[in-house]
């Protein structure tokens, strides 16, 4: 089978490890499922994507939907990096992680009242508009307070992602943002918002893109854009190109992203403003893991099937998206043939499932597998159906280990929960 490893997660005498730290051992003291997480990678990912676009005028606000483990959030702040949030829990969880108001963007598709009415009384740097409905609150709200709001209208430029349908999110008659004509409305008359200072705009065309196109295409198509938005007497002090930068989830994957970047950085350079970038799978992705058990092997048909302790509660990114996680053991075997397995959870579910017909060496009960890239978009979207726990979240700093998030208990399932006896 083929072995998806980086830097950060290596076997060595036939025994996966993040870092220094022996998975194989980790799993018999805190037992399976479990996400682990590298801090070095997380750190080196950033660096990455800082170096890609060295020469530029630039912010990173990380994407906190990806991964808001409270220190993922902080290890990323402390290297400089702002924080993109999404919510009133996004914003409350960076801000218990320490993150000032100023390394706040306060985005949301459609923000409640209440997330309004926090957002302009925070002095965070941006708030997002998808709508002149927001629009009109937001300068109501901040009215009410004495303030003036720093808005970015999110546009929707009409450019396919060309990524799986449901990361896509600017095409036409998307939920996502506000069209260009009512942008230019908006802006022409921004003297009816008083308590608006327009100074960002932003995009966001999907997520896992892999090739240059989607981004040149925005971002030309925006430049047009932008010099209407300056007649109009407006002045854009932040171009928000949003997030969507993929990875590598095969193991015979190639990255495109310094080429995407080297494509990227003169068209950015000549809209003659702050670029900011939301990255969030670029930067947490590989740098995490799942770990599960292998709780039942047995055969259906013609099928074998691994069950594993995991399922689309842990990981509901395949049965979504049908997305690719590569999935290896923790112990090698060379002894052992390749098989072709269907990987399941045990969730009561069909669609329970992180992969079909895939080669894996074969392995027996009781074993742990490592389901791999699972450091974006895996915890933030467990649930606790069928009954289930969260898993921990670990995070590996070289040779130490520690424990961001305990498995969660029974009694966290029933949180204020209570029998009526009237009932
Ligand atoms: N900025 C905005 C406004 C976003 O909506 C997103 C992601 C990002 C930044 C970060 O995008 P990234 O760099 O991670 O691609 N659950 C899906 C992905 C949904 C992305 C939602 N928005 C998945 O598991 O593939």
């Amino acid at each position: 089978m083929n072995l998806y490893t980086t830097k950060f997660f290596t076997y060595k005498n036939n025994s996966l490890y993040c870092e220094e730290i022996e998975l194989n051992k980790l799993t018999k003291e805190y037992g399976t499922p479990v996400y682990v997480y590298s801090k070095n990678s997380i750190i080196e990912n950033y660096n990455r994507f800082v170096k890609a676009f060295e020469g530029l005028n630039f912010r990173v606000f990380y994407a906190a939907k990806s991964n808001y483990n409270l220190n993922v959030i902080r290890i990323l702040n402390k290297l400089g990096s702002g924080i993109d949030v999404n919510s009133q829990g996004e914003f409350f969880r960076a801000k218990k992680a320490g993150v000032a108001d100023k390394d706040l963007i306060f985005t949301g598709v459609g923000k409640t009242l209440d997330e309004i009415k926090l957002a302009v009384s925070s002095n965070v740097l941006m708030i997002k508009a998808e709508s002149l409905s927001e629009v009109i609150k937001i300068n109501r709200e901040a009215g009410k307070i004495g303030k003036i709001a720093p808005v970015a209208l999110r546009i929707n430029p009409e450019v396919d992602a060309q990524t799986h349908p449901h990361i896509t999110t600017a095409v036409s008659g998307s939920k996502f943002g506000i069209t260009f004509s009512e942008a230019l409305v908006i802006y022409g008359n921004a003297s009816k918002y008083p308590h608006i200072n327009f100074c960002g705009i932003d995009i966001h065309i999907g997520s896992q893109i892999t090739t240059p196109d989607p981004f040149i295409t925005a971002v030309s198509v925006m430049k047009d854009f932008l010099l209407k938005v300056l007649q109009l007497g407006i002045k854009i002090e932040h171009f928000d190109i949003g997030g969507g930068f993929g990875i590598e989830y095969k193991p015979e994957d190639n990255s495109k992203f310094e080429e995407i970047a080297a494509l990227l950085v003169p068209l950015l350079k000549s809209l003659d403003c702050e670029i900011i970038f939301e990255p969030g799978r670029f930067i947490t992705a590989n740098a995490g893991v799942l770990l599960s058990e292998i709780i039942y092997r047995k055969r259906s048909g013609d099928k074998e099937i691994i069950m594993l302790d995991a399922g689309t509660t842990e990981l509901i990114r395949p049965a979504f998206y049908g997305s690719y996680h590569h999935i290896q053991p923790l112990n090698l075997d060379e002894s052992q043939p390749d098989i072709v397995v269907d990987i399941t959870g045990p969730i009561c579910e069909s669609s329970d499932y992180f992969a079909k017909e895939r080669t894996i060496q074969s392995t027996i009960e009781e074993e742990t597998l490592a389901i791999m890239c699972a450091g974006s978009y895996a915890s933030v979207m467990s649930s606790n159906y069928n009954g289930r726990r969260r898993p921990p979240e670990i995070i590996i700093d070289k040779n130490k280990v520690y424990v961001s998030r305990s498995r969660e208990t029974f009694e966290h399932l029933l949180y204020d929960e209570k029998i009526i006896k009237e009932l």
